[in-house]
This record gives C-alpha cells, structure tokens and sequence, in this order.
C-alpha cells in the first residue's frame, strides 16, 4: 500500500507540472508499459496475503484509473495548445482588403472576334472553326481554284512539303468546305481565325485575321448580301448611317464578285467612319460559284448564298485608333494594356460592344 501511494504522490505532481508531449509519453510508458510501475504492481497482486489481497487489487485498479485519466487528460489539452498554435500561425485576415494583382488584358484583336461574333449571332449566324494548317483542296481546288489557276499566285502561299499538299491556309474559306461537307444545307455560319501570306510590311503581317461568312438556301440573292454587311458594318462602328460601296471584283469561288469599301475622313488626326470622301477597302464578297456548292455535293439548281471575307485586323485598327498594324504582333505588354480589355467585359449587343 505504501508502494501505491508513494507511485501516486509522485506522479500526480509530475503530471501538475509543465510536460511536453514527449514527457507525458514518457511518464505514460514508465507506469503502464511492460515493466511499468503499476503494471509490475499488478503482478505481485498473486504473491500477496490473501487477507490483503482484495484491497490490494481494487486499491491498485483505482489508482491505475485515476492516473490514466489524468495522463488522458493531459495528453487532449497538449492535443488542443497544438491545434489552437497551428490555427494562431495559418490564419487568414479575411478582412483584409484584396491584393491588388494584375489581371490580364484581352488583345484588341480577340476583342474584335468576340465582338464580330456577337453581332452575327444576333441574325442568326453561329461561328465554325477550321485548323491553320489545310490541305491543297480545300484552301484552293474545292473553291474552283484548280492548279496552275492564276489565283493561286495572288496568294504568296506557305507551302508545308514538298508536293504543296498541306499549307498554312491563306485564307478562311476553307471553312466553308469543311461546313458544307459536315452538315446539310441550310448553312448560315461565319469562321473566325488566322490566315497567313507570305507578305510582311508596313501594312501587311505573313499572320493576319479573317472572318469568314456563309449563307447558303434556296431564297438568298445579292440583296441579302448587302442587307448584311451594311447592319454589320453599323453595329460595329456603331453609327447609325454608313456609307459604302461595292466594287465589282473577281475571286474564283464567287461569282458575281464584289470588294467592300467603306467611306471615312480625317478630322483632328481621328478617323470618322461613314463621312467624307476617301474609300477604306474592308472585304471581298459574293454570290457563291455553282462550282463551289458542286464540290460539296450541294445542287446549285436548289441552293444558292453569299460568302464574304472580311480583314479583321483592319477592322480593329479603325475602330480602336492603332495605327500600326505590327503592333498587334509585337507582344508589347506596355501596349497591350493600353489598347487591351478588361476579361470581363465580353461584348454583347445589349450591354453595348465597347465601352
Ligand atoms: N477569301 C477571300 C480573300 O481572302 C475573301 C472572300 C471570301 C471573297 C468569301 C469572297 C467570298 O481575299
């Protein structure tokens, strides 16, 4: 009996203490591990005198309890400090206010796609995409541009190998193949994208943008054509006159075929859309070749439409002020955050397309 009570003397002021996590382990292990004091006390329990026995036992239980829970209590309030620490060092000031980070900017050129998008959808038009890299065919031969076609020099073509069969496409009419040979007409789509032509100077960059349009059913005439390209052209200036005119103009795949200028003047070094009396060539246009719809296994006794092509990276010049078309390839950040977007401000024809 002694032996119990000096065991629980002394650990009950050990464990009153300061102890770490290491120390109460420690302690835990020199009462209750294999050769424990309480645990070699339990193996005399057989040695002593019957009479004493009894007490003996239940004395010892009691103890044993009373400093396991102790240690157990221990051991969750070492638990918590840790816990409450860990929170203490990773909290986050949620009041603070937000860092001021850098949030990128939408190149003028994407901005003029998203906003060309928007104003085709309105009437009805959904967008189609087609790879950079084409094959002959599509880019020339199925446009009734067949070899040795003088067309095909106008185009300073990127030719990949060595037959010419794959090519960088130098134009986004290939679109309209790839659509037509996908689905069935009615086909009412524009194709957004790069072009190339090996061509580099003051106004002309070998990587340039286009957008494509194609409207193809059994009631489409010029009509409709011009109809389109004059609400076009509004809509993204946003001005409510226009002045433009078509002049007649050749391309194989279109026929009759028209190029699109736009009238505009400068005042005060700005350039106003639809006033004055110079011309801005921004598109070429047409009725689509019957050859065309042939190739695509679209009978052109049935079916009839209009494609345009229209430069897209004038159209940004014009409308945003650039003067210089290489900028927008130069990768200046300086420049881009000056003639850059905010991401969220996508353009609709609602909440106004540039503000
Ligand atoms: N693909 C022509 C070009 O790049 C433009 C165009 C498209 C003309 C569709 C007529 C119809 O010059």
């Amino acid at each position: 009996m002694h032996d119990l009570k000096k065991i629980k003397s002394e650990f009950l002021a050990k464990l009153k203490g300061k102890v770490n996590l290491s120390e109460i382990n420690q302690i835990k292990s020199n009462l209750f591990g294999k050769n424990g004091l309480i645990s070699s006390q339990f193996k005399k329990i057989g040695s002593i005198e019957v009479s004493r026995r009894k007490k003996f036992a239940s004395d010892l239980n009691f103890i044993k309890d009373e400093l396991q829970g102790l240690i157990n209590l221990k051991l969750k309030e070492l638990e918590n400090v840790e816990i409450n620490e860990k929170l203490e060092k990773e909290k986050i000031d949620i009041t603070l206010p937000e860092r001021p980070f850098v949030r990128g900017r939408i190149h003028p050129v994407s901005q003029t796609i998203d906003e060309i998008s928007s104003i085709f959808s309105e009437i009805g038009f959904s967008v189609e995409e087609g790879p950079d890299v084409e094959n002959e065919y599509n880019n020339f031969t199925a446009l009734n541009t067949p070899d040795n076609h003088p067309a095909r020099d106008m185009h300073d073509t990127f030719y990949l190998d060595e037959k010419k069969q794959k090519l960088l496409r130098t134009h986004t009419s290939p679109v309209q193949i790839r659509t037509m040979l996908k689905d069935k007409p009615p086909f009412k789509i524009i194709a957004p994208g790069r072009t190339y032509r090996s061509d580099s100077d003051q106004t002309h960059s070998p990587m340039f943008h286009q957008v494509e349009g194609l409207h193809i059913d059994t009631n489409i005439n010029m009509g409709h054509l011009k109809g389109c390209l004059s609400y076009f052209i509004k809509e993204f200036f946003e001005v409510k006159k226009i002045k433009m005119r078509f002049r007649p103009s050749h391309f194989p795949f279109t026929e009759p075929s028209a190029e699109v200028d736009i009238g505009y003047e400068i005042k005060d070094g700005k350039i106003i859309i639809g006033e004055g009396d110079k011309w801005l060539e921004i598109l070429g246009c047409g009725m689509v070749h019957p050859n065309v719809l042939r190739n695509v296994k679209v009978d052109p006794a049935k079916y009839q439409g209009y494609a345009f092509g229209i430069g897209i990276d004038r159209l940004a010049m014009l409308k945003y002020g650039i003067n210089d078309l290489r900028a927008f390839f130069d990768c200046d950040y300086r420049w881009l955050n000056h003639f850059g977007f905010d991401p969220l401000d996508v353009p609709s024809n609602y909440r106004g397309l540039s503000r």
